[in-house]
């Protein structure tokens, strides 16, 4: 079995390369869950249009993939969504590829 997940993981590196920092994550699923959700509402109403503004902002908070992540729990708690976790890696992974471009 151990053996087995290694192989997995060896395989899976070229992709983790491609993805990081969400490597399992689906950014596209993320796309859609940010514009159901209202993210973009409350942002516009503090920044200003589309509240894209919140991402890219120049005193904008989020300087790492795991502080974009912990923002995006917690602006989900505040929305209620009923998000699961990999719903939450999946937003995360959509506003990386998007907004914040980490490594
Ligand atoms: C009730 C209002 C509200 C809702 C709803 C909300 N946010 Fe936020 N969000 C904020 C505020 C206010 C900030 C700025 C926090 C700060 O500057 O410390 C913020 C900041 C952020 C940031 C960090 C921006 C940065 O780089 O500084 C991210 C990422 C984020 N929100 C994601 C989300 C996502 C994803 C959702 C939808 C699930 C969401 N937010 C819903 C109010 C909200």
């Amino acid at each position: 079995m151990r053996t087995y997940i290694c192989i997995f993981a060896l395989l899976a590196v070229p992709q983790l390369a491609a993805a990081a920092p969400f490597p399992k994550a689906d950014p596209a699923a993320g796309e859609k869950l940010h514009s159901a959700a209202n993210c973009a509402k409350c942002h516009g109403a503090r920044v200003g249009g589309d509240g894209s503004r919140m991402y890219t902002r120049p005193d904008h908070k989020v300087t790492n993939p795991s502080k974009l992540l912990a923002q995006v729990r917690m602006c989900n708690t505040q929305l209620n969504t009923g998000w699961f976790p990999e719903d939450e890696e999946n937003v995360a992974a959509y506003l990386n590829r998007k907004f914040y471009k980490f490594k």
